[in-house]
């Protein structure tokens, strides 16, 4: 079948690892079923498993593709969540110590078909295209879990998002403008910050901007180079939820202001299925839909990494198939 894999990690040159071609088909575990992939969308995870970043080069070939929405053997249009659970666990799935995303440990949703354990899947509502349903697994049930589950905010909170163009940057600006939050942005370009306004944002700045105010609440996917300016950027007992390091994980911790104006530092990872079924229900019931830059089919993968590599994004990139 056509698939998007890896076969050995390039930490300094992702693209050059990067093949799109022919993988055997799923193997079938217990209780697992599959999925005939309609659509997947690109996340910067994919690229860190291109890098080996979390994909040691044992799990290799690997296909990737942490989320994507389908048919089931049944006939069924469904989303299939993104994270897997170790067998005979319960509860929160996220805090499974031993949880995979797809193309972690089971291969991945860049593929025509993909094995998913049957928990996993969800029914896809009409009203959602199969490209749009492929953007919640993943990027939109992490902007949904920190906004709405993680960071205590409620509508009418001032947050913060830095960036403005990504995969969760789009879906926190879409998510809480919809739900009644001010959402202020960053963004590295003028062209990316009057899109975050097109998108619901209340005002958009450059990276690092002093802000007219401190905010309630900062969400973070970039890390080392934007950490400083969201620590100094709450007003006191403020809480800034991080999902994410793209530019790397060791910023200074900020420490004085951390205990001095206590503030909040908390993670957040994905989501459980029942976010993921609440997240549907809320595109379903408000009409809100994730932002789409570009949907190219599967065979052209490779456009889609090298945008995201370069920093071209205006929203999710859907690959479909
Ligand atoms: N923990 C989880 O479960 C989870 C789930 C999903 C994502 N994540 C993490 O969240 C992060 C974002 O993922 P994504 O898929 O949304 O990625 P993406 O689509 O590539 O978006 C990257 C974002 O980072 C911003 N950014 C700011 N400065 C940057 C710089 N110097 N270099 C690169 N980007 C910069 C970009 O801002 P501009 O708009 O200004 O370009 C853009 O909004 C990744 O680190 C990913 O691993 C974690």
């Amino acid at each position: 079948m056509l698939a998007a894999f890896v076969s050995t990690p390039a930490p300094d040159d992702p693209l050059s690892v990067l093949e799109v071609g022919d993988r055997p088909g799923p193997e079938v575990p217990e209780g697992w079923t599959t999925v005939q992939v309609r659509a997947a969308s690109l996340n910067q995870h994919d690229v860190f498993s291109l890098r080996g970043v979390g994909l040691p080069a044992e799990r290799m070939p690997m296909v990737l593709g942490t989320d994507a929405a389908g048919v089931d053997e049944e006939g069924n249009e469904v989303v299939v969540h993104g994270v897997v659970a170790s067998p005979g666990w319960t509860g929160d799935e996220t805090l499974d110590p031993k949880r995979t995303l797809f193309s972690e440990l089971h291969q991945g949703t860049f593929a025509e078909r993909v094995a998913v354990p049957r928990r996993n899947l969800l029914p896809k509502p009409a009203e959602l295209s199969f490209a749009e349903a492929a953007c919640l697994p993943t990027a939109w049930l992490t902007a949904y879990r920190m906004l709405f589950v993680k960071s205590g905010l409620r509508p009418g909170s001032t947050i913060l998002v830095q960036g403005a163009s990504g995969g969760v940057a789009t879906a926190l600006i879409r998510l809480g403008s919809t739900a009644g939050y001010r959402v202020w942005v960053t963004g590295r370009s003028e062209e990316k910050r009057a899109a975050a306004l097109a998108l619901g944002a209340d005002q958009a700045f450059e990276p690092g901007a002093r802000l007219p105010e401190r905010v309630d609440g900062v969400m973070e996917s970039v890390g080392k180079v934007t950490w400083s300016h969201s620590i100094k950027s709450l007003r006191p007992g403020g809480v800034v939820v991080t999902c994410g390091a793209t530019t790397g994980y060791d910023p200074g911790a900020e420490l004085n202001r951390v205990f001095f104006t206590q503030l909040s530092v908390i993670g957040s990872t994905m989501g459980t299925r029942g976010e993921l079924e609440d997240l549907i229900e809320m595109c379903r019931v408000t009409g809100v839909r994730p932002q789409i830059d570009v949907e190219l089919p599967l065979a052209q993968a490779r456009e889609g990494f090298e945008r995201m590599l370069e920093g071209r994004t205006a929203g999710k990139i859907v690959f479909t198939l």
